[in-house]
């Protein structure tokens, strides 16, 4: 399989064993659908087989390898059988994308607890786990690469996200304590942290039903993000989860040799901007 829009070689990740948690949608699906076209094997390890049965198909289809794992990533001991599989199956694991997240926004003073625990567990005692089961493989095959996605909210405080700015903080400290402390065993970990993306799933869940008559009011609205975008992102466009793959094939390769410990902001120069400030007159 290849990929005539990617700008990375073909076959550059040829052989290499790629697990991406939360990889049926979004993002996610998005680094699939690099890794695949550039050789990788994928594993699309998610909660949701209703995600993963048709990323699975369509990964296959165009021509890549690809399977799936149901798991949900705060089972620690259902992480490491689903690892266990995987390097059974393939004989070894080269990346693991720790990319499955939840959030929803609600305003601290109200969250329950297990508002709070279901979030915090999923993405980062989540991507805790996947590193940890995946370690043992990396360092008897003499190396690996992880890389989680992280986020950029918490860089200077988001209402109504505590439980994912909490959660996102911890990832990225995560990440520089892992790259040290497995850096003897050539496992390179790494995160990336995207900005907006509206993604297919977000698009879809605010798109009108079919013969609605709708339609205009939608164009409408895709005028005003586009509008929006320009305003607010100084690139002055949404990110694409292509966007994102990029980076992850880049560490994954490589040119991501002596890269450990970094967290790669790719969003345009969105949160450096000022809020609501950056380009409006
Ligand atoms: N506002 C306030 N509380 C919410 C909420 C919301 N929008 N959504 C969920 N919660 C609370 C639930 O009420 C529950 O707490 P309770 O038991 O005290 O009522 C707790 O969070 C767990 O929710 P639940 O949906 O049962 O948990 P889950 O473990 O099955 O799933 C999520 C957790 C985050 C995946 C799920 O809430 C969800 O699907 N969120 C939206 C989609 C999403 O996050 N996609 C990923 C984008 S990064």
């Amino acid at each position: 399989m290849s990929d005539s829009t990617s700008v990375f070689r073909p076959g550059l990740l040829a052989g290499q064993v790629a697990i991406i948690t939360g990889g049926g949608t979004g993002i996610g699906f998005g680094i699939a659908e690099l890794a695949s076209a550039l050789g990788a094997h994928v594993v699309l390890a998610s909660r949701k087989p209703e995600h993963l049965a048709p990323a699975v198909e369509a990964l296959t289809k165009a021509g890549g390898k690809a399977s799936a794992e149901q798991v949900d990533v705060r089972d620690l001991d259902a992480v490491k059988a689903m690892v266990g599989r995987v390097a059974d199956t393939h004989g070894r694991i080269d990346l693991l994308v720790n990319n499955a997240a939840g959030n929803f926004y609600v305003p601290s003073a109200d969250m329950s607890p297990n508002a709070w625990r279901s979030v915090i567990e999923i993405d980062l005692f989540g991507t805790f786990h996947c590193s940890q089961s995946v370690y043992p493989v990396m360092a008897k095959q003499g190396g690996g690469r992880i890389i989680s996605i992280s986020m950029t909210l918490h860089y200077r405080g988001w209402p109504l996200m505590a439980h994912a700015t909490a959660a996102k903080g911890g990832i990225d400290a995560l990440t520089k304590t892992l790259a040290v402390e497995w850096a003897p065993q050539n496992i390179r970990v790494n995160a990336i942290a995207p900005g907006p993306i509206p993604t297919e799933g977000v698009r879809k869940a605010f798109a009108p039903p079919a013969g609605s008559g709708v339609a205009d009011v939608f164009a409408a609205v895709e005028e005003k993000m586009a509008a929006h975008a320009k305003r607010t992102i100084p690139l002055g466009r949404w990110g694409t989860p292509r966007d994102i793959a990029n980076m992850v094939a880049f560490l994954a390769s490589p040119a991501g040799d002596w890269v450990t410990g970094g967290i790669f902001v790719i969003d345009g120069g969105e949160w450096l901007a000022k809020p609501g400030g950056w380009g409006t007159s």
